[in-house]
């Protein structure tokens, strides 16, 4: 496994960390036993950085992760993040009030079994809320008691990665990076790099496509709680599988569609780590051993290409 920093934090993360939102039934049911299997197959490998949120499986992850890392609490970076409205009546909405967070990052130690959460971070939180000085003035305070050790955001834009960086006290950004959507690669990292913020990639796989293993019809099983069920709905998924046979040179012996879509990832030197969802030991394995592969320089150019001139288009 490599280790990167993780910006101002000064972690050294694993470049290949753990989403742990599959764990909480989002891309369909899952089994704790098998949730367990896949966190204690991800520490055996070295995987170091574990991120969550109290919005999956509205509470759910978090609590799976304070019993799996019993014991184990020393070896992992844990991530977690808070502002997203998961139950009662807000459901669904965001709320980066100063009470608010407060509580729910209180519940999100609870959960997790822990006196102090690595990195606390807000989650999608609107430019207003980023440029407002209470919400931070909070985490300075719970950082000074130990209750977290570092603060971030997850973010959902270039202009909302760009104001959490910008207004310089965020010490990570996470956001989606990944072979269909390049855009922070452009317009994200070199200031992300200048101004030593970590960049915690999610999303490398795009929720599966990026494996190479779906089908049309498959559209059709995404139902219900499935992010997929919104994410891949009507035409957007045909034309997202068209994408994903562009990149099918990407794989070869030895080295899976999967693995060279999360090596993309780690290319550029501003990303620390990227966290894939792996649902089963299996996946956390294949997804772990890609800290290994390079991508050519030749590759990386025609993936540049690809993305100027056929992947970028809506
Ligand atoms: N707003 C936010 O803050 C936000 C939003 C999204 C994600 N995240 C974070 O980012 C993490 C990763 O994103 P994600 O889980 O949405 O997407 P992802 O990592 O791109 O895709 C994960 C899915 O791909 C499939 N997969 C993973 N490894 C595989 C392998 N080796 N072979 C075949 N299939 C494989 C699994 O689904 P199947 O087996 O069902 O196909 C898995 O659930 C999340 O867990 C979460 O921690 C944060």
């Amino acid at each position: 496994m490599e280790y990167r920093t993780l910006g101002k934090t000064g972690y050294r993360v694993s470049v290949i960390g753990l989403g742990t939102m599959v764990h909480a039934g989002h891309f369909g049911p899952m089994k704790d036993e098998e949730s367990l299997a896949a966190i204690d197959t991800a520490l055996e490998l070295g995987i170091n950085f574990i991120d969550t949120s109290d919005a999956y499986g509205a509470g759910y992850s978090e609590t799976l992760l304070g019993k799996a890392l019993k014991g184990n609490r020393d070896k992992v970076i844990l991530a977690t993040k808070g502002g997203n409205v998961m139950v009662g009546p807000d459901k669904g909405k965001r709320n980066f009030a100063v009470d608010y967070i407060d509580r729910v990052l209180h519940e999100s130690l609870q959960r997790l079994q822990t006196d102090a959460i690595d990195l606390y971070q807000l989650h999608n939180p609107t430019v207003d809320a980023m440029r407002k000085g209470e919400i931070w003035e909070l985490l300075d305070k719970r950082k000074k008691e130990g209750k977290i050790r570092h603060y971030g955001v997850s973010i959902n834009s270039v202009e909302e990665a760009l104001a959490a960086i910008e207004g310089g006290k965020a010490e990570t950004v996470q956001l989606e990076y990944n072979l269909l959507d390049q855009l922070a690669g452009e317009k994200v990292f070199s200031a992300a790099e200048k101004a030593s913020v970590g960049i915690v990639v999610r999303v490398p796989l795009r929720r599966s496509l990026l494996t190479g293993k779906l089908k049309p019809e498959d559209q059709q099983r995404f139902q219900g709680e499935d992010v997929r069920a919104r994410n891949f709905a009507g035409d957007a998924f045909k034309k997202q599988l068209e994408k994903v046979e562009k990149l099918r040179f990407l794989a070869k012996p030895g080295r899976s569609l999967a693995q060279a879509a999360i090596a993309f990832c780690f290319a550029h030197p501003a990303v620390s780590t990227v966290i894939p969802g792996g649902r089963n030991p299996h996946q956390v394995r294949e997804n772990a051993a890609a800290a290994n592969m390079r991508l050519s320089g030749e590759e990386l150019e025609r993936i540049a290409e690809l993305w100027r001139t056929e992947l970028s288009a809506k």
